[in-house]
């Protein structure tokens, strides 16, 4: 048993330093650790040793699996890692190639995540809207079919302004401003800073920025809502991105999703970055509720669309490889001024 667990110790080790990919490193511990793997066969073959042998071989056979499943998680760990790295250096070189930086200082990581998603939209016939930061309850809320006391207004604790006015705490405030505006057919995407009483840390802040989206024309279906959403977030990581939609609850959708993209950095597999989901949650969206078109003045017999609420911060953090919120906020000139060409 011990020539065997050996045997097999060492093949694994010579096998995984020829590894440089996680599909590869997926294989060889399907190919160990998996239901026909060279190690749990061994463990089967536990069944055939004496009772007085069996204590020590099977702490032995464990010991390897330990062994093996530690240095596999090392390995995605550090290709994690590599490719992350590679992945902001890329994207600092079409950043470059996109922006024309001035002279002196540099673009915020999140300006030039806003413009870069600016440029995506325009060039699939949005407009880009500005919206205040200083709003009032009807547009925030109510509009959203939030009626006062909902306790969807739970989830995000208002600082209100003495004279009954509040800070956006989304971006989905501006909705009901842009039906007006417009009425259908309308393509529009609006950035904005929202502000909530957040507790912070590193990944909640009191202050940070989302760019939200609608498109309402008639016959608008899921369909255009994962088309627009996929082609978006390919260009902004350029390569090709896999989603999926969750069911997700928001008052002002019907249906509502969170829309999730197969990790970057994996592929799927499970690694640090995506929490060994394989998932990550992105961007909450979905269909226009009928009365949120019927407040902003859109008849929705006639009438459909998607809205979706992008994270702009959420992106940046993901993009540039930011590990902490309060990066952002903190004027740290040396650490904000590394995603630009200054
Ligand atoms: N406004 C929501 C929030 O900040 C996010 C959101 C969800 C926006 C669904 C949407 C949507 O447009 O369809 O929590």
């Amino acid at each position: 048993m011990k020539e065997k667990a050996d045997a097999l110790h060492k093949e694994f080790l010579d096998r995984l330093a020829g590894l440089s990919d996680t599909q590869a490193l997926e294989n060889l511990r399907v190919e160990f650790l998996g239901k026909k793997g060279k190690i749990t066969q061994l463990m089967g073959e536990l069944r055939g040793v004496s009772a007085e042998e069996k204590k020590a071989a099977g702490l032995l056979v464990n010991n390897l699996k330990n062994a093996v499943q530690d240095r596999l998680k090392e390995r995605v760990d550090e290709l994690s890692a590599a490719a992350f790295d590679a992945m902001v250096s890329e994207s600092r070189a079409y950043e470059e190639a996109l922006l024309i930086a001035p002279a002196r200082g540099s673009f915020h990581p999140i300006t030039l995540m806003q413009r870069t998603c600016e440029e995506i939209f325009r060039s699939m016939g949005f407009t880009i809207e500005e919206y205040p930061e200083i709003v009032d309850d009807f547009n925030c809320f109510q509009a959203l079919n939030i009626p006062e006391f909902h306790p969807a207004r739970d989830m995000q604790d208002t600082y209100y302004l003495d004279n009954g006015q509040l800070l956006k705490t989304h971006t989905s405030a501006a909705q009901n401003s842009i039906m007006r505006k417009y009425g259908s057919p309308l393509r529009a995407v609006f950035p904005g800073r929202c502000f909530r009483n957040e507790a912070v840390d590193a990944s909640h802040e009191n202050t940070f920025f989302q760019m939200e989206g609608m498109m309402i024309d008639r016959d608008i279906s899921i369909a255009n809502l994962i088309y627009f959403m996929k082609t978006m977030l390919s260009e902004v990581f350029l390569r090709d991105v896999t989603v999926r939609l969750r069911p997700g609850f928001f008052p002002f959708v019907e249906p509502g999703f969170e829309l999730d993209i197969r990790c970057l950095i994996c592929g799927g597999g499970g690694c640090p970055s995506c929490k060994h989901a394989g998932w990550l949650e992105l961007c909450p969206c979905g269909m226009i509720h009928p009365k949120v078109l019927e407040y902003g003045g859109i008849d929705p017999e006639e009438n459909s669309g998607f809205a979706f609420g992008l994270g702009l911060t959420r992106l940046a953090m993901m993009k540039y490889g930011v590990k902490d919120i309060r990066t952002f906020n903190s004027c740290n000139l040396k650490a904000l001024s590394q995603f630009a060409n200054a």
